[in-house]
């Protein structure tokens, strides 16, 4: 699997910084810097080659707009799915909530069009609209799929989050082996999980499980029985002493400080976690994608 340049991931979000700014500070639903978000986000993949889609919805009286794209080939009857929201609340850019996810998949995406990828899956990105209202922009995805074409919905890996300054390296916990979730994921979730742990383990950073709840936008793909995985590095919870000795950073702080204020600007991004992430994400895109399918 690629190295993700860190610096492709940063700049995407500078320019999803440069975008809020020059909209009044925000990339919430309904207002313009939404729509210039998810115009950057299809204008950067219809360059690089992907069949993209910007499906529109409403919600509380305004337009909202998932990007879907699309990598040519790969079995279309097996696909992989990775998705973040491009959403922001309204109190600021939202570049950590989620710049990060939308960022490091992007340059992820890119990067399987920089290699001509020819995976054995067949490769669908997405970034939802008003995650922050209620994950309404993928329940919408969900529920205007076809049956048939959510069957070929083999696994939907979710980023929310993944640059927090005070990071913590949580996996969400699909098999419920923390015990910290309402119960186990569709069946699969526990090898997709599996994948994701299996990265960290080969550069030798620990992780931890999260609660796979529902809190971001797998909720609606595990809801009808899609397995899903994704990673996070902590929002409004707090850092424990033994958090912080496992992981450094600060006991005793959030692991964002700025999770949901006007604070969420581009320097509110721990570098590191967001380049572990990003990696992580292009390993488990490639090891899944291209595993050759049982016969
Ligand atoms: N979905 C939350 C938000 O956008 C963040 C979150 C992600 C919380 C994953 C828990 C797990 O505000
Ligand atoms: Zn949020
Ligand atoms: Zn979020
Ligand atoms: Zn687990």
């Amino acid at each position: 699997a690629p190295d993700i340049s860190l610096a492709n991931v940063k700049a995407h979000l500078s320019q999803l910084q440069s975008i809020a700014t020059a909209n009044g500070g925000t990339r919430a639903h309904g207002r313009p810097g939404y729509l210039a978000s998810a115009n950057y986000v299809k204008g950067q993949l219809d360059a690089a080659g992907f069949s993209t889609t910007l499906q529109s919805f409403t919600y509380n009286g305004a337009t909202g707009y998932n990007v879907i794209a699309d990598w040519p080939g790969g079995d279309p009857n097996d696909i992989l799915m990775t998705g973040a929201h491009l959403d922001s609340v309204t109190a600021g850019p939202g570049i950590n909530d989620n710049g990060s996810g939308s960022a490091a998949i992007l340059e992820t995406a890119l990067e399987v069009a920089r290699q001509s990828l020819q995976p054995a899956k067949h490769l669908r990105f997405a970034w939802w609209g008003a995650e922050e209202l209620g994950l309404r922009g993928s329940q919408f995805y969900v529920n205007n799929l076809p049956a048939a074409e959510r069957a070929k919905i083999k696994g939907y890996l979710n980023f929310d989050m993944v640059g927090s300054p005070n990071a913590g390296y949580f996996v969400y916990d699909g098999d419920n082996s923390d015990g910290t979730g309402s119960g186990p994921g569709p069946a699969g979730s526990a090898a997709l999980e599996q994948t994701i742990q299996d990265y960290f383990t080969s550069i030798g950073v620990p992780t931890r499980g999260t609660d796979f709840d529902g809190r971001s936008d797998y909720g609606p793909f595990i809801a009808v029985g899609i397995p899903a995985g994704g990673t996070f590095t902590g929002a409004e919870g707090i850092k424990s002493s033994a958090q912080a000795t496992l992981w450094g950073g600060t006991a005793g702080q959030a692991f964002d400080v700025c999770y949901h204020r006007a604070c969420d600007t581009t320097t509110n991004i721990n570098d590191t976690a967001l380049n572990r992430n990003a990696d992580a994400i292009a390993y488990a895109v490639w090891t899944i994608a291209t595993a050759v399918p049982p016969v």
